[in-house]
């Protein structure tokens, strides 16, 4: 097939991307480069043998768009393209909608333009919010708690409509967990700018001696041991799933939502005890007070996407860790310098 990839130099898309090109579909990424380095996609082209074509544009820019759908006649979209970091949004709410909401809605124009109808979205577990039981079920009713999470609702509640509006359209909401790791060969992974949100790149980098300790917040949740519960999930087997999904579309038209995560918690010192067993060595810790908006625990029921997708994870915590640990270690300041 030939799909159109937004945000495919970003993290999950560069996996993405090898994915796809390995499986042999032919793909053209669009992305603006605001938080991704173009040298992902080299260094994928170089790992699969073959190239992606790149168009460097907005996705709110639709004359951009609608040059590039001509330019390559996709016949599907995945669209990561988008801002993600929580607490930036409560910051700075427009841009995130701006970019978000209306880079999709000016995709979805660009496409119904050409005839391209199938997309895969990537929504986030974000949107279960703070009322639903875990484990996560599909069909719980969502509600997400800031204003990026509300950005992936919303944009949701419009391919839910187009889809409703038109039984041509072919489309997958795709809600992840908490994608980490790398590609094995450690050519490529996540190069967060600045200090990282998330767990998994932050003791990354302390590991690698960027940073001096980690800071684990909250240590007196009802958990086992008092830290975090979350559904961990390999990127390569993130990235699998977007191919099982596109699969599927081809015989499924109407709107679909999967689950991608492996169904089970891990804790926050049960991955930083992992990461110190991937890198043999102790990694300095301390911890403090709660992060605003975390939830004690939850993870991903996905047998929906076993069931319908033939797709589970197949990775462990510990791969994950290994995975992510080649990457730092290859490559200690991500794409930087090369
Ligand atoms: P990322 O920032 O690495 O990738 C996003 C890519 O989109 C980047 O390459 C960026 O340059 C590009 N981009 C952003 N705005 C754009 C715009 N207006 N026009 C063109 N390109 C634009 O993030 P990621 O972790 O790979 O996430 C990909 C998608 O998955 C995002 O939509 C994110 O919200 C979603 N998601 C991520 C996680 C996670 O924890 N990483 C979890 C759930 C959902
Ligand atoms: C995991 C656990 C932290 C950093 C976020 C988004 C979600 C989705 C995935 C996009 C939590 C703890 C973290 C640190 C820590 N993204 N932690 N010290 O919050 O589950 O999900 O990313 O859709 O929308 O909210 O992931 O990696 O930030 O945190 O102790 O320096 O690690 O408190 O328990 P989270 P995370």
């Amino acid at each position: 097939m030939r799909i159109l990839v937004t945000g495919g130099a970003g993290y999950i898309g560069s996996h993405t991307v090898l994915t796809l090109l390995e499986a042999g579909h032919d793909v053209v990424v669009v992305d603006n480069l605001s938080n991704s380095s173009e040298e992902a996609l080299r260094r994928a082209a170089e790992l699969a043998g073959r190239e992606a074509a790149f168009v460097r544009a907005d996705i709110t820019d639709e004359a951009a768009l609608d040059a590039a759908f001509e330019a390559h006649s996709p016949e599907a979209v995945i669209h990561f393209a988008g801002l993600k970091a929580v607490g930036e949004s409560v910051g700075i709410p427009l841009e995130y909608y701006y970019n978000n909401v209306a880079g999709t809605i000016a995709l979805l124009r660009s496409m119904e333009r050409h005839g391209v109808r199938t997309i895969v979205f990537s929504s986030s577990a974000t949107v279960y919010g703070e009322h639903n039981p875990t484990p996560y079920i599909e069909k719980m009713e969502i509600g997400a708690m800031n204003p990026y999470g509300r950005t992936k609702e919303q944009i949701e509640d419009i391919l839910s409509d187009l889809g409703a509006s038109d039984g041509r359209w072919h489309i997958a909401l795709l809600r992840y967990f908490n994608p980490v790791g790398a590609h094995p060969s450690g050519r490529i992974g996540e190069d967060p700018q600045g200090i990282p949100n998330n767990l998994v790149p932050f003791i990354a980098q302390v590991a690698v001696g960027r940073r001096e300790r980690l800071m684990v917040f909250g240590g007196d949740y009802e958990t086992p041991d008092g830290t975090c519960l979350r559904d961990y999930i390999h990127v390569v087997d993130l990235a699998e799933g977007h191919a099982a999904a596109l699969r599927y579309l081809q015989a499924h038209p109407g709107v679909h939502r999967w689950n991608l995560g492996s169904g089970k918690g891990t804790s926050v010192l049960e991955m930083l005890h992992a990461f110190e067993a991937a890198v043999g060595a102790p990694i300095p810790y301390e911890i403090t007070a709660r992060r605003a908006g975390d939830l004690p625990a939850f993870w991903a029921d996905p047998s929906a996407a076993l069931a319908d997708l033939g797709w589970s994870t197949t990775k462990s915590v510990a791969q994950m860790c290994e995975d992510h640990w080649r990457w730092q270690k290859n490559n200690p300041l991500g794409y930087q310098n090369s």
